[in-house]
């Protein structure tokens, strides 16, 4: 049983608190001046007016000295909380021992791929080989390039709103206009397809009278003559997307797109690189369809706030790729290897504990922002699934109209004055991503629900 007094001593048990009268503070806004001096803005958080200086489980302090509750969990990776004691504990003693070692083998990495193959969804577990990656997109990549070799087709499914990185090939299946626009052209052969966003509903229908039309159809293009999608060798979907708004489809869907898959031929790609390590409820998202993936990248929040990643393939399929066909210098490092060892243990020791307390407490985070968004006129949607919530802003609950994105940055920019840190995603820019660490307290989930809701009520 994990009791809240344990877990607020992961956490800055003060936060929020605001030492400065004014956001960024001075010490802040040098060190902001200097990322613009120095720093690319191309990456992800650029211009965003906050400095980590400390980070301690679910909180974080500037370099003014601000404490702040971290909604991000630094986008889905520190799921048991930044800094966690037997995390640093399980680096320092390996940063003795050894560090990298190349691509060969090393104790740590081998440990590592045994306990991944542990927590495997059905269907990979205990039946399976992992290839390591230090990111997301690694892994994405990867995937692409063994589909190829595994099944011999060039073409690949994926989804309106989907994220899979922003490397050629991940880029190329992944559909923000910002990575897209004047990057092209891209991989030939990617077929993009309607995901299930009900909220927005494409085919203009509602669940569950409608049927799954949105699963119906990707089975229609994919085993019907005349599509164009002849020679379709996987099919990439995330279990709940992530960066296209939290949007998290029933569980039928994927059983249907399974079954399709099935019958094309095609293998499926369960791109877990946001939705696992536990964040939903349970370890893999897709384990609460019961489908079982043919490969799974994962990532972020396996790596226990360290670069680790990768690509976990069914045996029979690895058995198809060459050896020496992929190498990468630094995969498998061995302390993040270290460190994503314990990151697992603390998700999944006592049964998954915290894993079940994530499934918990976000049905909690969700009625209280239900409840609180009734009479709220620019929250449109809360969804999602464990610590993994899409909060949607809209002008107006009827014409469901995105929030304008001036006044998406005023609710951000209101928030972080307040001393909470969270950052948006979706089609519109316009969902908030309530995705904290897993050791978020309940105090400081409740501080976090209460201040989004005054600020929301406040445009
Ligand atoms: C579903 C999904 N796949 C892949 C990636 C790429 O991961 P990375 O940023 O570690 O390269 C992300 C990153 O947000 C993601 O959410």
């Amino acid at each position: 049983m994990l009791s809240e007094q344990e877990l607020a001593k992961l956490s800055y048990p003060e936060a929020p608190k605001m030492v400065t009268d004014r956001i960024p503070g001075l010490n802040t806004q040098a060190y902001l001046d200097g990322s613009v001096d120095f720093e690319s803005m191309a990456r992800g958080g650029g211009r965003f007016p906050l400095v980590f200086e400390e980070g301690k489980g679910a909180t974080i302090k500037d370099p003014d000295g601000n404490i702040y509750i971290d909604i991000t969990a630094g986008v889905a990776v520190n799921s048991v909380g930044r800094c966690h004691p037997r995390v640093i504990e399980a680096i320092q003693q390996q940063m003795c021992k050894l560090m990298h070692a190349i691509d060969f083998s090393n104790v740590r990495r081998t440990d590592l791929a045994r306990k991944v193959a542990e927590v495997m969804p059905i269907g990979l577990q205990n039946n399976c080989i992992t290839y390591f990656t230090q990111s997301g997109s690694g892994a994405v990549e990867t995937a692409l390039k063994f589909v190829r070799k595994i099944t011999g087709r060039t073409q690949v499914v994926a989804f309106h709103g989907a994220y899979h990185g922003v490397w050629f090939g991940g880029n190329s299946l992944t559909t923000g206009d910002q990575y897209r626009k004047g990057y092209g052209p891209f991989l030939p052969g990617v077929i993009h397809l309607p995901y299930p966003y009900c909220y927005r509903c494409c085919f203009g229908l509602e669940y569950p009278s409608c049927n799954l039309q949105c699963a119906q159809y990707v089975d229609y293009v994919l085993n019907t003559p005349y599509t164009g999608a002849d020679d379709v060798g996987a099919l990439i979907i995330e279990a709940q997307q992530g960066e296209g708004g939290y949007v998290a489809p029933p569980a039928e869907y994927f059983q249907i797109v399974k079954k399709a898959c099935e019958k094309h031929g095609a293998l499926y790609i369960s791109d877990e690189v946001q939705a696992g390590a536990g964040r939903t409820g349970k370890m893999w998202c897709i384990e609460h369809a019961g489908v079982e993936p043919d490969m799974l990248t994962w990532g972020k929040g396996m790596g226990g706030d360290m670069a680790m990643a990768g690509l976990t393939i069914r045996k029979d399929l690895a058995a198809q790729i060459d050896d020496y066909s992929q190498p990468n210098t630094f995969a498998g490092n061995a302390v993040a290897a270290a460190a994503s060892m314990t990151n697992i243990d603390i998700l999944t020791e006592n049964d998954s504990a915290l894993i079940k307390r994530a499934a918990e407490l976000g049905e909690e985070i969700q009625s209280w922002l239900k409840e609180g968004a009734a009479d709220i006129r620019v929250i449109g949607d809360v969804r999602g699934r464990g610590l993994m919530i899409g909060i949607e802003m809209v002008e107006d609950k009827e014409t469901r109209a995105p929030l304008a994105r001036e006044k998406v940055e005023q609710i951000l920019i209101g928030m972080l004055q307040k001393g909470l840190v969270m950052v948006p995603c979706g089609r519109y820019g316009n969902v908030f991503r309530f995705m904290p660490p897993l050791v978020l307290t309940r105090a400081h989930a409740r501080k976090a629900t209460e201040i989004l809701l005054e600020v929301s009520k406040s445009v």
